[in-house]
């Protein structure tokens, strides 16, 4: 499974790539917002092009998803080909990310607005990564569309699911990718049973039916989640910061590494420093 980064903080993803582990990056405009808004609170001068055009470079040889802000086809058109224009010649990177659905009420005018911008967008071979992904079918008419990439919301669909239920939790706690069960009854939200479900079922559809499109798992919260949307067989996960770290840690690791560096001995040593 590939691993990109979900932040738009420049740090986290130089630290990232510095690993060796990273396949790509992801933004949306939120995370766009968090650094305007940190850089702003720091005084200094902002400026999201090269901002963006940094991200770019950094990223150089993998994929970097920029989100359209317009819910229109038109607006998306316009916009997705003006992100390619200006931020692919930089490092040949960009993929343009579209909502699966623009609508802010259900049946609105534009609800296939992003189906057929992506269509469009793919045509004038501009990748696409079809976002905020909540069913398997979204997922289907997506990839129809010619998406390279969708991306289900994993941790979202658990929120949605937690919070019908008034239970309290905190963003990165687990949820399980068997479901929530309340009263002897598994909590669905319409045949879907967790955030990993979501990923597994659009990745069976499209394995049934030979679908390039890859499944990119998004919203992900915690190193668990992404094991698990790994065996659910999502090609790429996209992960904040903080879950990449928390994918090397474990206590007995620790204590393990704390065990072996006491039981040194110098003879030992000495051979192994020279
Ligand atoms: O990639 C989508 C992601 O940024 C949304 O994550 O944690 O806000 O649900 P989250």
């Amino acid at each position: 499974m590939e691993i990109f980064i979900d932040t738009a903080k420049l740090e986290e993803i130089e630290q990232a790539y510095s690993y060796g582990i990273l396949d790509g990056v992801t933004t949306n405009p939120s995370l766009v917002k968090k650094i305007v808004d940190d850089l702003k609170s720091k005084g200094k001068d902002v400026s999201v092009e090269s901002y963006i055009k940094k991200i770019l470079k950094l990223a150089r040889g993998t994929p970097v998803s920029l989100e359209v802000i317009g819910t229109t086809y038109k607006e998306m058109v316009e916009e997705g080909k003006r992100l390619f224009k200006k931020f692919n010649p930089v490092a040949k990177n960009v993929y343009v990310k579209i909502p699966v659905n623009p609508a802010f009420e259900e049946d609105s005018e534009n609800m296939f607005d992003g189906i057929k911008a992506i269509k469009t967008l793919t045509k004038a071979r501009i990748p696409i990564n079809c976002t905020l992904i909540f069913t398997p079918e979204q997922a289907l008419m997506a990839a129809k569309a010619g998406a390279s990439f969708v991306s289900p919301f994993a941790g979202r669909i658990d929120d949605d699911i937690r919070k019908r239920v008034g239970v309290k939790f905190e963003k990165s706690d687990y949820f399980p990718a068997s479901g929530w069960e309340k009263s002897g009854k598994i909590l669905e939200d319409n045949g879907v049973v967790s955030g990993v479900d979501l990923v597994w079922q659009c990745v069976e559809i499209f394995r049934t039916y030979n679908i390039k499109t890859k499944v990119l798992a998004a919203s992900i919260r915690n190193a668990r989640q992404t094991r698990e949307v790994a065996l659910a067989g999502a090609d790429i996960a996209t992960l904040p910061f903080y879950v990449i770290k928390e994918m090397l840690t474990h206590y007995k690791t620790i204590e393990g590494m704390k065990s072996f560096t006491a039981d040194v001995v110098p003879e030992y040593a000495k051979i192994v420093k020279g």
